[in-house]
């Protein structure tokens, strides 16, 4: 496999149209497509604007065009986090997921070498969740999920989540945690602080609820992945540590164990823009754990995926290692059966 081939794990995808949620389920808080010119659209939560989009969001060719401009051969897709609807009916968002991940496992096997996919379930309903993720696995052909870094108000060590963990590692099932729902945005409205302050903390909340909470412990064969480099975490992993060494009465009630120790049990992407949060990466969770994501076709992702990897001072097998080989391993695929290898 050439030194440069690249697995793009972070890339979001939506589908070009979808029914009018509101008039389907009987109530608002949906997100719909606007299409208002060609080439773009408004997403929208009811009547207010969320964000504009091209058509890179939902044309798996114009994406392929994309990718072939920087050396991406496969991206794994992922819904669009505003898309969880945790928050809803729960049959309403798991009719929802189904569409969604029906929608994903349709471009995979479409274009079979260049897309890999991940489903998104009805968290707010453990038996739906799971029932979900088995059809995503076994029916649809994906290769895992994406979750958010909570539900409601749940984090990710509550009980209720864990039969869906559970489940993941029992299927072999690849779990992408992603930002969402960002905590104090009401408090931070301005200047893009849920993006920009909001969404590290909100990763580095997913991770130590998995690691104080024993999730890992109980499950080492989860294979898991962080967006954007793990958030604010690697860099607090020293005041993390220490907390739990000087309050254990806090920190280590559900689980004895120090956490660091689960440094290098998970995956973290390689969004973080700069050349020294990279190496810090690299160092701190080893060149074994760090995969190349992107966020495309986002505005804040890597706008040419895997441009900082390639700009490190690294050997060729560390490259290789952080643009592809990672990524097989986090998805559980064998190195030959790659049909690009
Ligand atoms: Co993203």
């Amino acid at each position: 496999m050439d030194t440069d081939f690249k697995i793009d794990i972070h890339t979001h995808i939506l589908p070009e149209k979808w029914p009018d949620l509101k008039e389907k389920y009987g109530y608002g808080g949906w997100i719909r497509l606007e299409h208002h010119k060609p080439c773009c659209a408004r997403m929208m939560i009811d009547n207010k604007f969320f964000r504009e989009v091209e058509d890179n969001t939902w044309d798996p060719v114009r994406r392929i065009h994309e990718c072939d401009q920087h050396g991406v051969g496969v991206q794994v897709l992922s819904t669009v986090p505003v898309m969880f609807n945790y928050w809803a009916k729960a049959e309403d968002a798991h009719d929802l997921s189904m569409l969604l991940n029906d929608h994903i496992a349709s471009i995979v096997q479409e274009y079979p070498d260049r897309y890999i996919g991940l489903g998104t379930l009805p968290l707010q309903d453990t038996r739906l969740a799971v029932k979900e993720l088995e059809r995503c696995v076994k029916q649809l052909g994906l290769h895992g999920i994406e979750i958010g870094t909570h539900v409601n108000k749940l984090n990710l060590d509550a009980e209720e989540l864990f039969p869906v963990f559970q489940a993941a590692e029992e299927l072999g099932a690849s779990v992408f945690v992603h930002p969402w729902d960002m905590m104090g945005k009401e408090d931070m409205p301005k200047y893009w602080l849920p993006w920009l302050v909001g969404m590290p903390a909100e990763t580095s909340r997913a991770i130590c609820s998995l690691i104080f909470g024993g999730v890992f412990e109980r499950l080492p064969n989860l294979r898991i992945a962080f967006a954007h480099g793990g958030g604010s975490f690697p860099s607090t992993i020293g005041r993390i540590e220490h907390g739990f060494n000087v309050r254990p009465d806090l920190c280590a009630v559900d689980n004895p164990v120090n956490p660091r120790n689960y440094i290098g049990k998970f995956y973290l992407d390689s969004l973080v823009y700069d050349q020294m949060a990279l190496d810090m990466l690299v160092k701190l969770v080893g060149e074994d754990h760090i995969v190349l994501g992107s966020d495309y076709p986002f505005p804040l992702g890597e706008h040419e995926p895997g441009k900082l990897i390639q700009s490190m001072p690294y050997s060729k097998s560390t490259r290789q290692k952080l643009l592809h080989k990672n990524a097989l391993n986090w998805l559980g695929i064998h190195q030959n059966k790659l049909a690009k290898a």
